[in-house]
């Protein structure tokens, strides 16, 4: 394999930060450094850090994902997406259940900004379902009567009606999406289990292999590489297993 697949391969795996202090993600972020190319950063680890953590990051020219998932009124999101743009982040998210106008203002406001302020325009991505919920938990505690894939097939759609990136779905509904969706939007893919690791609370998991198999374009992965007892090897097999696909 050549060098430059070798380096488009490793963009592929995004590494969530989720530890609950800044020291602590510092440590990580300088370890996976030469391995990682996107950090994402949650809402505990922002919560605890603030932007000084998004510097951290950009210090050592590597990239970050702001999965702050906003909800909100949608001046208050498309306000929230502009503070994203000139924290310089690479990719940033709101939940698709915000509705149609709530992403739209978004995705506008901030593109206009970036154009006004000469910034980089981040990736803006729409959450369909959390992975870690069922098809159960949708019916019985949300109301949602049709299927998870009917909703999640909806609410893609409807993110990439208002202009947004992509979405962040489960690999299990990767193909669907790209059908429905088309080929340039962004599929970003939580709830990936190497064949190794253990599910902890994600309930819709795929390995790697098969999730880039479906059609997403990055898996973001947390605990099954930071609570294995070596952690650089988790990411080198999850690397291997990229590059075999
Ligand atoms: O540890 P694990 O690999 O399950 O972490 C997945 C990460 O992706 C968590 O930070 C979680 O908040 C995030 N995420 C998710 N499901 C979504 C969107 C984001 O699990 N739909």
């Amino acid at each position: 394999m050549k060098d430059d697949d070798v380096i488009q391969n490793r963009k592929k795996l995004i590494l969530a930060l989720d530890v609950p202090e800044y020291d602590h993600a510092v440590e990580l972020i300088e370890r996976f450094r030469d391995v990682i190319d996107v950090f994402k950063v949650g809402l505990e680890l922002y919560t605890v850090a603030g932007p000084a953590i998004i510097s951290e990051i950009h210090k050592r020219e590597k990239k970050v994902f702001l999965d702050l998932k906003f909800h909100d009124i949608p001046n208050t999101v498309a306000k929230a997406g502009i503070a994203a743009a000139r924290l310089g982040v690479f990719m940033f998210n709101v939940h698709a259940s915000g509705g149609l106008d709530m992403m739209r203002k978004c995705s506008e406001e901030v593109i206009n900004a970036c154009l006004r302020e000469n910034l980089n325009k981040p990736r803006m991505i729409a959450v369909t379902v959390l992975t870690s919920m069922s098809q159960e938990t949708l019916k019985h505690e949300i109301g949602v009567q049709h299927s998870l894939n009917t909703h999640v097939r909806h609410f893609a759609g409807l993110a990439l009606k208002a202009g947004l990136d992509g979405v962040v779905a489960s690999a299990r509904e990767a193909a669907m999406i790209r059908t429905h969706c088309g080929r340039g939007f962004l599929i970003v893919t939580p709830g990936i289990r190497p064949s190794w690791a253990q599910p902890d609370d994600q309930a819709r998991t795929m390995t790697p292999k098969q999730a880039l198999n479906q059609g997403a374009d990055f898996l973001v992965m947390g605990r099954a590489i930071l609570n294995q007892s070596d952690p650089m090897k988790a990411i080198e097999l999850i690397h291997k297993e990229i590059a075999s696909v």
